[in-house]
């Protein structure tokens, strides 16, 4: 039987969190990131923290807000490990830029560590540079920088051979 559930992208509410916080290796495997969860983004950014949720919870989700300076930045962004694949990341995505582009974003940006090779395929796939930035996060914290200018509406699918 092929079971179609319906997603719904929609505003994260703090239950949303505390529910991600509970069922967080399965966005996130070993890594610990709970305490990147700030409970402060969601209150004042509800516009660009989504979930992605269906019958059976919440697939994925994203925290982010629009800078003064017109960045769309992506504090996180994370599927659940049996909806990886399946597009949500880029829906979210498209979801994200359009609220940050309704809130003045004229670009986007996100970080991930170098080892983080998952997410940096991720990125350059949705049409981010890629850049590596010496002393991120402090003296010897490399970290990988995304850019991407808005609009997010390009099609970046390679073309058909003909
Ligand atoms: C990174 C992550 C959010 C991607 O979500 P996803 O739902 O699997 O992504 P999508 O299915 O929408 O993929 C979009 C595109 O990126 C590509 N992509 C996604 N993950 C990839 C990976 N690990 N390696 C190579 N390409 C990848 C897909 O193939 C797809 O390309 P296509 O359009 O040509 O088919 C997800 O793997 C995840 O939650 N990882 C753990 C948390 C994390 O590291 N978050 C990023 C922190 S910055």
């Amino acid at each position: 039987m092929l079971l179609v559930m319906r997603l719904q992208i929609t505003s994260a509410g703090m239950t949303d969190i505390h529910q991600v916080l509970a069922d967080h290796h399965r966005y996130w495997g070993e890594r610990d990131l709970r305490p990147l969860h700030l409970v402060a983004l969601v209150q004042e950014f509800g516009e660009t923290c989504l979930v992605a949720r269906a019958g059976d919870g919440i697939h994925g989700y994203v925290l982010g807000f629009v800078t003064p300076t017109g960045t769309g930045y992506v504090h996180l962004i994370a599927t659940r490990d049996d909806a990886r694949g399946t597009g949500l990341g880029r829906r979210l995505y498209t979801e994200f830029a359009d609220a940050a582009h309704r809130h003045g974003a004229q670009r986007l940006k996100a970080i991930t560590s170098p080892g983080n090779t998952g997410s940096i395929a991720f990125h350059r796939r949705l049409g981010f540079d890629v850049q590596t930035v010496d002393d991120y996060n402090g003296p010897g914290r490399t970290m990988m920088v995304f850019r991407r200018a808005l609009p997010f509406d390009v099609d970046l699918r390679e073309p058909e051979p003909s």
